[in-house]
Order: structure tokens, then C-alpha cells, then sequence
């Protein structure tokens, strides 16, 4: 899959493109990124790319004549495919778009914003979409496009060396937040790992793992609850999680009053 990005700090990529397995991905070509930077892009001797604000204002504004040159090149040398500026302002990025993406395989262009943003009519005439990472304002559209390269690029095929870890992550399975996990030694500072991890049956320890998503969700993400309709299983959730002992409950790091509440909520 191939991204290409605009910025005017393409070394800020540096170590992301390096580290782990998303490194390794760029590294063995199952995702591709090709850098262009504005500044490559003018015509003056300063290689302006900013101007300040019409009207006043902070900051400086990125202007549209660099950024559409740097367009065209992209246009003209490759595969632009859809074009997005990386915006607080934008739809909000989520695991769902990180699946769509990779499961298309389109070619995708980030555009990263510096300073206080860029010319609007650059976005107007290129009919460009926004994107967001979350509700708060970074100084530049680079993290977010790490944020994003690397949420899409675990989801190719191949990246992850286990498959079946990328469809286990938070979110990923009905969207539901992961149960915690455990490795040895089975007790630690005189805590014990939940007895079914031990109990060898797999389908078990899956339904209890199931069981304590549906539980952590309700508790930290309740809007997730709602939007999939889930209320029925945090109900059977409760219900099943009540049977088991006290000890179990605390060793998966549910909290007895916590759950008393969702009950209040659910039952
Ligand atoms: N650029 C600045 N803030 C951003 C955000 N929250 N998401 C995406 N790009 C940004």
C-alpha cells in the first residue's frame, strides 16, 4: 500500500518508519511512503511556503501555491489516490477507517499542516477531505500521519507476524476493548493470574475473555456499548461474571463495586 506525505518535516519520520513492525513492513515493501515537501516547490529565493494571516491573527498560514505545485507533482510522478489534510477539524480517525484502508489497498495522500494551518482555498479547490486523530491540537499534521500509517499499516496482511493479533487488538473484535493480559510467572507481588487462563480449555477461556471485554467497555467506553447494541450482553456478561469467585473478579482487574454500578445500570 502507498502513502504519499507532505510535510515540510519529512525527518520528523525518521524513527517511525525504523521501529518495529510497522518499520519492518516499509522495510520489506508490504507498505510504501514517498515524501514531498513544499519547500521543494517554490520559486523564490527563500523558499517561502507561509505568509501571515489576512485579517490578523497568530501564527502563519501555509500558503496554497507550494502545496498545489507539490500536488501536481505527486499527480504527475505516481499514484496520488485520495487526498486528506491532516486537521483537528476533519472526521474523526478510527479503527474502522484503519480496516477499510487496508483492506483497499488505495494509494492515500496526507497532506501535514504547519504553523497556524493552510490557505482554505487550496482544500476548496482540490475538494480536500480532513482528518482528525482526536479532539486536541498538535503543532503539525506529522504525528497524526504516524498515528494514522501506523494503525492501517498492522492491518495489511503479513505485517503482524501472528494474523490473528491484529484482530485481537482493542476495538478490533466487534469493537470491544481487549481483556488484560498476563504472561509468567503465573503469580507476581502475590498476584495470581485468573485460574481459566490455566484451565488449558480454550473455549473457556475465550467466553470468560468475551465476557470481561464486554464488561471493561461498559465501564470505560459505555458509548461503545450503546452504538453496537450491546446492552443484552453486558447484561449476560453481569450475570456470568457474578457466578465466578471473588478472586477471579479481582484477578482480571474488575472492581466489585465498579460492576455493583453497571448492574445498577443494566439489570
Ligand atoms: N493537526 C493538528 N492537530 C491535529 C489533529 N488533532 N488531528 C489531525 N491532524 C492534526
Amino acid at each position: 500500500m502507498k502513502f504519499n506525505v507532505v510535510s515540510l518535516f519529512p525527518t520528523e519520520f525518521k524513527q517511525f518508519l525504523n521501529m518495529g513492525v510497522v518499520g519492518r513492513a516499509f522495510y520489506d515493501h508490504l507498505a510504501e511512503v514517498q515524501f514531498f515537501n513544499p519547500r521543494n516547490y517554490t520559486h523564490d529565493m527563500h523558499q517561502t511556503v507561509d505568509d501571515r494571516p489576512y485579517g490578523g491573527g497568530d501564527g502563519m498560514v501555509m500558503m496554497a501555491e507550494p502545496l498545489q505545485n507539490t500536488l501536481q507533482d505527486i499527480k504527475s510522478n505516481g499514484e496520488i489516490g485520495e487526498v486528506y489534510y491532516l486537521s483537528p477539524k476533519g472526521e474523526l480517525w478510527s479503527e474502522h477507517l484503519a480496516k477499510k484502508w487496508a483492506d483497499s489497498q488505495q494509494p492515500k495522500t496526507l497532506i501535514c499542516g504547519r504553523y497556524g494551518g493552510i490557505d482554505q482555498r487550496f482544500l476548496m479547490k482540490n475538494n480536500i477531505k480532513e482528518l482528525s486523530i482526536g479532539d486536541y491540537v498538535l503543532s503539525g499534521g506529522e504525528l497524526a500521519a504516524m498515528v494514522i500509517m501506523d494503525s492501517v499499516v498492522r492491518k495489511i496482511p503479513n505485517v503482524l507476524g501472528n494474523e490473528v493479533s491484529a484482530n485481537e487488538d482493542s476495538f478490533a473484535k466487534k469493537g470491544l476493548l481487549e481483556a488484560p493480559l498476563f504472561t509468567r510467572p503465573s503469580e507476581w507481588e502475590s498476584m495470581t493470574i485468573p485460574s481459566v487462563l490455566l484451565s488449558g480449555n480454550h473455549q473457556k477461556i475465550n467466553r470468560a475473555r468475551e465476557k470481561v471485554s464486554l464488561l471493561i467497555t461498559a465501564l470505560s467506553r459505555p458509548d461503545i456499548i450503546i452504538k453496537n447494541n450491546f446492552q443484552s450482553d453486558v447484561m449476560e456478561a453481569l450475570e456470568e461474571v457474578d457466578q465466578w469467585t471473588d478472586q477471579e473478579i479481582i484477578s482480571w482487574s474488575l472492581n466489585k463495586d465498579e460492576l455493583q454500578k453497571l448492574k445498577e445500570i443494566y439489570l
